[in-house]
Order: C-alpha cells, then sequence, then structure tokens
C-alpha cells in the first residue's frame, strides 16, 4: 500500500468539535441537562464530520449517499448521520447548520441557534488541494466573530499561545471556546480500502493500526500538555479508536452482519470516489447492499449511519463524563 496516500488518508480524517462553554437552557428531554448543556456547537474537520460544505461537484452529493436519512444526497458521507448529529442530539441541540448553507440561505441568523459546521470532506490539518483546510475553517470561524455573527461575549475567553499541531486548538480556544473536543485518530487500518484487497474485508492490518496508535499517543500528550497549560482542562480527546474497534469487533449492543465490508462497494477496487459512480449509460459502476445497518462501513472509507450510531454508543460514557462533570 502507498504510504503517502494512506498518510493522507489520515491527515484527511482528523477532525475536532467544540463547544462554546455557556451554560444556558435549552427545551428539550435529552442526556445533558438544560442547566449546564453548552449553547453551541462549533464542528471543524474533514469528511467525517461534513454535514454540507463540500462542493456540488464532489460525489457525495450523488446517490446513494443519504439513502437512510435524509432519503437524498446532501453531502454527509454516509447513507445517513454522522458523528456530529449525534454529539448534537447528545447535547440537546440540532445538528448545526454548515456554513456552506448558511452562506447561500436567505434566512440568516435563525438558523446560527445551534452553532455552525465547518468541516470540508477532503481536508486535512495541512494543506489540502481542494478543500479547505483546518486553519482556512478557524479562519472562517474568526470572520464570523469579527463580524459578529457570532459574538465573541458567548464564547467565554481565554487565550494561549501555541506550536505546531496544537496550534489550530490554541487558536480555537483562543477565541474564546470553553470546552473542545478532539478526536484521535480512527483505526484506518480497517477500512475497506485496505481490507478488501488484503484479506477480502475479513481482517484489519494490525501493523498499520499501530502506527496509527501511536499518533494518538502523540496526540494524547498534546492534549495533556495543553490542559495543563490551560485553566478548566478546556481539551477532551474522542477516543476514535477504542470507539471504532468496539463496534467493529462487536462488543456493543449494536451487532454487524459484516463488520469490515462497505454496503456500497465499487466495481473497482479501491477507488475512493466509486460509490454512486455510473457509466455513460447511466449503469451503476457500483453494488449497494440490501441493508445499510449489516455493515459499520458506508463505502470504502467512512462508517454507515449505524456504525457513526455504534461509535456514539461506545463514546456515550465519556462524553457524559466529560460533559456532566
Ligand atoms: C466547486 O468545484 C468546481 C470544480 O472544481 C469549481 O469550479 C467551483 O468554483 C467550486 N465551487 C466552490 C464554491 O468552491
Ligand atoms: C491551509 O491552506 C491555506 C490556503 O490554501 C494555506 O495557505 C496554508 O498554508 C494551509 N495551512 C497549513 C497548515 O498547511
Ligand atoms: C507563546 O509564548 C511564548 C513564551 O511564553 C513566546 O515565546 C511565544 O512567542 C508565544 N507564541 C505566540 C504564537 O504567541
Ligand atoms: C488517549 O486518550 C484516550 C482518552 O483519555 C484514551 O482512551 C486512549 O486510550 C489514549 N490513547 C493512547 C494511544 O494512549
Ligand atoms: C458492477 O458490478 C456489478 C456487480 O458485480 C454488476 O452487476 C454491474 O453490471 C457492474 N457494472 C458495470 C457497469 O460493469
Amino acid at each position: 500500500m502507498d504510504t503517502q496516500k494512506l498518510l493522507s488518508s489520515v491527515l484527511c480524517c482528523f477532525l475536532l468539535s467544540m463547544l462554546s462553554g455557556r451554560q444556558q437552557a435549552v427545551q428539550g428531554n435529552h442526556h445533558v441537562p438544560s442547566n449546564i448543556r453548552p449553547l453551541k456547537l462549533f464542528v471543524f474537520g474533514d469528511s467525517y464530520v461534513d454535514t454540507g460544505n463540500t462542493n456540488k461537484t464532489q460525489f457525495a452529493w450523488k446517490y446513494p449517499y443519504g439513502i437512510t436519512f435524509p432519503g437524498k444526497a446532501v453531502v454527509r458521507f454516509s447513507d445517513g448521520r454522522v458523528l456530529p448529529d449525534y454529539i448534537a442530539k447528545f447535547l440537546g441541540l440540532e445538528s448545526p447548520i454548515p456554513y456552506e448553507g448558511w452562506k447561500s440561505s436567505s434566512c440568516g441568523i435563525p438558523l446560527l441557534k445551534y452553532g455552525m459546521n465547518f468541516a470540508y470532506g477532503g481536508t486535512g490539518v495541512f494543506d489540502t488541494a481542494f478543500s479547505p483546510n483546518m486553519t482556512v475553517q478557524i479562519d472562517f470561524f474568526e470572520q464570523l466573530l469579527k463580524d459578529n455573527v457570532f459574538t465573541a461575549k458567548d464564547l467565554e475567553s481565554s487565550v494561549m499561545n501555541a506550536s505546531a499541531e496544537s496550534i489550530n486548538l490554541k487558536r480555537i480556544h483562543g477565541l474564546g471556546v470553553k470546552k473542545i473536543a478532539v478526536t484521535g485518530i480512527a483505526p484506518f487500518g480497517c477500512l475497506p480500502v485496505l481490507t478488501g484487497p488484503a484479506s477480502s474485508f475479513r481482517q484489519c492490518n494490525e501493523y498499520y493500526n499501530s502506527f496509527l496508535g501511536f499518533h494518538n499517543l502523540l496526540l494524547n500528550q498534546t492534549v495533556e500538555k495543553l490542559n495543563v497549560e490551560t485553566e478548566d482542562c478546556p481539551f477532551f480527546i474522542i477516543d476514535l479508536y477504542a470507539s471504532f474497534t468496539s463496534a467493529i469487533k462487536n462488543e456493543g449492543s449494536i451487532k454487524f452482519e459484516n463488520p469490515l465490508k462497505p454496503c456500497c462497494l465499487p466495481n473497482v477496487s479501491g477507488d475512493y470516489f466509486g460509490c454512486g459512480k455510473v457509466d455513460e449509460n447511466g449503469a451503476k459502476l457500483y453494488t449497494l447492499c440490501e441493508n445499510p445497518k449489516s455493515g459499520f462501513f458506508w463505502d470504502i472509507s467512512h462508517p454507515s449511519q449505524e456504525g457513526w450510531r455504534a461509535v456514539y454508543s461506545a463514546l456515550q460514557a465519556t462524553l457524559e463524563q466529560y460533559f456532566l462533570h
């Protein structure tokens, strides 16, 4: 496997969501009590958390993406809901509006009630050719604060300075955000794009996963250090490695018939953009499983809605610990 390509898919899948810490009551019967519920959710990252920013020329705007929810393709890289949808629900919020959707809408302010999603599919922490990277996403956010689209006083402020990878985290915190959730890297050695050719979707590549474990260790150390340097421990790790692994191993209450086999499988092995592709006569260049719930993965690199639900379910206890204490 081409290491460079793998590395870029790793960076691609770094994601980060953050929450303003203002306490405010919101109606509803949810997990997080209203008196400690964050006011808004802001999401930064890549295709794992994009809920509609990616350019419409991209593949996730096509059938069969979105067939489970909302019933049509609206750029979720899944048949339905993705992680921020579940986290928003946990917080008693609606999934925040995508930045691009807000820009092109005439409805304005009311749409901003739950925060905003700045994530773009195909993005990495570092320079990425065709999508706004993390730096640019935070620029968008900063501009909205400057324009008073979001008011800085809604966000609790505490400024820090930064180095290397932690620069994005510190920058967000410096803009006044009180709680910042950072996702660790998922076990990408389990992605169908790798397990298909190597083991007909039967085995994760543990050798590859061990490198990601190491990356996560470094990320943990960075976050710990940031927390030591900052008041109130604003940073929190969402452990995608453990939660993916538990879901894929069928350790939770949600079971998968085919944990590693994607529902939407391109005819051309390894074609990242193959799900949804048709030839000039409209013939499908992929096969679709009967029940998207049967697999943890939707396409060769993204979980299905049921996959994300299982990940969320594995994460729930630590989310509660973080938000309820
Ligand atoms: C979307 O992509 C097309 C083709 O790459 C490009 O021409 C267009 O400017 C892009 N639109 C946006 C909003 O980035
Ligand atoms: C992010 O993208 C911008 C614009 O393409 C680029 O100038 C910047 O260097 C990139 N940031 C990183 C950390 O690569
Ligand atoms: C952060 O603080 C250190 C000293 O505490 C300083 O040397 C450095 O220039 C600062 N960095 C930024 C980005 O402000
Ligand atoms: C990183 O931190 C998370 C959350 O505390 C933990 O679950 C995970 O095991 C740690 N990962 C590594 C590689 O140390
Ligand atoms: C793609 O593969 C499926 C299943 O093997 C097959 O039915 C279909 O005809 C193939 N599509 C094309 C255009 O070859």
